[in-house]
């Protein structure tokens, strides 16, 4: 018989830290349990788990097909499943990837090397956002899409040099795509707001300054701290977050101290 998990919630509605449980070894009974956890706590924090990169890869491949990385960010030598994200913290709030047609479910991230002090990850709960707007809002938002891009990759590899041919390659193998500004979750049915910073381009049908103009409005929604969690890394440590319904940011404030984090990301649909 398996131990019972160990779960203690961060927020009313966000985030786990999960105990007794190896995830290079997860029993049946136990991904039943984390299938349910992962949609109702929308992120889960793990300590103290000793992966190698095939373990990773394993333990996501349970909720969806594992991709293989981006052509922006480095993958791991001979592991081109595991994003490397080396002595940055990805900043900006954002949930990953949704400049891609079928966005991601899920991503696994493990710190291989933690700074002494900073360089922790918010979480946000879009959910919470979502159920925060009153009616009027709800309904005028869920009318709306936003078109998805990955233009911030695109004028970092411009200033890395790349030649223009490449970059056009990337813009027709990933067109911008549009998806709806308030989804529902696959699972749960449980609505959320699906626009970003650092991905969403703009809101469709609308003129630049409109566009502008209520993205902002909607990002301003975001700052409630009742809505985040925060975690704080340590060697080894793993958090696992559902893309479908939360946001986050890393926070760059470590200076010029070592944060090697490794992570996997799950495929998911189109978001609806
Ligand atoms: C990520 O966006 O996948 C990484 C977040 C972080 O660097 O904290």
């Amino acid at each position: 018989m398996t131990a019972q998990l160990r779960v203690r919630p961060v927020t009313g509605t966000l985030g786990a830290e999960i105990g007794n449980i190896d995830l290079a070894d997860v029993s049946p009974e136990q991904f039943a349990q984390l299938d349910e956890l992962i949609v109702d706590r929308k992120v889960l924090f793990f300590r103290d788990q000793h992966l190698t990169s095939a373990q990773q890869v394993e333990f996501g491949s349970h909720f969806g097909d594992v991709l293989d990385c981006h052509p922006w960010t480095p993958s791991k030598e001979g592991v081109p499943k595991v994003m490397v994200i080396r002595n940055v913290a990805a900043t900006g709030w954002h949930s990953d990837e949704t400049w891609r047609t079928n966005t991601p479910m899920g991503s696994v991230l493990v710190c291989r090397e933690a700074p002494e002090f900073g360089g922790d990850t918010l979480f946000l709960d879009m959910e919470s956002v979502y159920n925060d707007l009153d009616d009027a809002w709800k309904s005028k938002l869920s009318e709306l899409t936003a078109v998805h891009d990955h233009i911030q990759h695109r004028n970092r590899m411009i200033q890395k040099g790349v030649p223009a041919s490449q970059i056009e390659a990337w813009r027709e193998e990933f067109p911008a795509i549009a998806h709806p500004i308030v989804r529902t979750h696959p699972v749960s049915g449980r609505k959320s707001l699906f626009v970003n910073r650092v991905f969403t381009s703009h809101v469709s049908g609308l003129n630049p300054e409109e566009s502008q103009e209520l993205l902002d409005w909607i990002y301003s929604r975001n700052h409630k701290p009742e809505h985040q969690c925060r975690f704080r890394w340590e060697a080894n440590s793993v958090a696992f977050w559902d893309n479908r319904s939360v946001q986050h940011c890393g926070v760059a404030d470590f200076g010029t101290q070592k944060r090697l984090m490794e992570r996997v990301t799950i495929a998911g649909p189109k978001p609806q």
